[in-house]
């Protein structure tokens, strides 16, 4: 049975979102067919049984899982992938693959490899009819702005400054979304609605991993900290808000995943106007014991 989450989620922001807590079947009615790559891997793990509860889905991974379809979206010809995507409503992209090596070159060529994988998930949920493609992507994405945030020449990182990676890693996912645009302003034909998630801490965070470290390191992590429920509801609302058109009517978009950090510097505001994104967790609470031991220890 599908989960009513009305009662699970907080309210939505705007009357325009309201509808998406109560979505997780289609306008007809039945279940909405929803598409998971990446299915046995860690983000999947914290959004699969979220995903199942609601929706008629469907799991595949290039490694074997529970109800896992085992499929290489790389190597295998896009023709035996169409039955993949045919009906489906909505895919929710996590597959990622690991580069080996650590030189430029191959960092480079492993991450042209992720570009290549989601433009396949694009291409084919464009031809095969899907609504939208919601995928993970980071905020490694736009890394770089941390240094002038951290030396106190700016307060804020959005979604619409213009990205700033400095790995290979965060470059394929900056060209991925940007390749997303593409995909959906319609200048391919149908629009293909896109959403974007950079997420950003998606663990409880150890603090003996900081112990000696710089604080601005701990803090860092405070600030990007996104609770398993909070990344199941923008995952949620991602798929579920009816209509995502910006204001040229272009439904694409690029929200932040972390929770409702008090230290947090990447905004959220856009994830709570367009899908009423309305996150329960705050790492200042959730860590308050370990902030005060790690932060606010008595040095005199
Ligand atoms: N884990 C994090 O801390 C974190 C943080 C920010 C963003 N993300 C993003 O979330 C996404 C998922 O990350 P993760 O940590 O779950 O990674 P992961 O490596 O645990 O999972 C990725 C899964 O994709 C599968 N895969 C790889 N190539 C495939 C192919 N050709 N066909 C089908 N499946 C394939 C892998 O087998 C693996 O199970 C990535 O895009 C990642 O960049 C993760």
């Amino acid at each position: 049975m599908p989960t009513d989450s009305t009662a699970k989620y907080p309210d939505a922001l705007t009357d325009a979102t309201a509808d998406a807590v109560s979505g997780a079947a289609t306008d007809t009615g039945a279940r909405r067919r929803v598409l998971v790559t990446g299915a046995t891997g860690y983000i999947a793990g914290q959004l699969v049984p979220e995903l199942r509860d609601r929706y008629d889905a469907r799991l595949l991974d290039v490694r074997p899982g529970p109800d896992v379809e085992v499929v290489d979206l790389l190597g295998t010809p896009a023709s035996e992938l169409a039955e993949y995507f045919q009906g489906v409503d909505t895919v929710v992209h996590l597959a990622y693959h690991r580069p080996d090596g650590e030189d430029p070159q191959t960092r480079y060529d492993g991450e042209r490899r992720n570009v290549d994988l989601m433009q396949r998930v694009y291409q084919l949920a464009l031809d095969h009819g899907v609504r939208r493609v919601v995928a993970a992507s980071t905020n490694q994405a736009a890394k770089w702005y941390e240094q002038p945030y951290f030396a106190g020449r700016r307060d804020r990182v959005g979604p619409e400054d213009y990205p700033r990676p400095d790995n290979f890693y965060g470059w394929a996912k900056a060209a991925y979304e940007s390749l997303g645009f593409l995909y959906a302003c319609g200048s391919l034909g149908r629009a293909l609605e896109v959403i974007q998630v950079r997420i950003v801490v998606p663990r409880e965070i150890d603090p003996e991993n900081f112990v000696d470290q710089p604080a601005h390191r701990y803090v860092r992590e405070l600030a990007g900290y996104i609770s398993e429920r909070d990344l199941r509801q923008l995952f949620v609302r991602s798929i579920e808000t009816p209509d995502i058109a910006d204001e040229h009517g272009v439904p694409f978009h690029i929200f932040y995943g972390v929770s409702d950090n008090a230290r947090k510097f990447w905004s959220i505001t856009n994830a709570r106007e367009v899908i009423g994104y309305a996150p329960q967790d705050d790492s200042e609470r959730r860590f308050a014991a370990d902030i005060a031991r790690l932060l606010h220890r008595d040095t005199r």
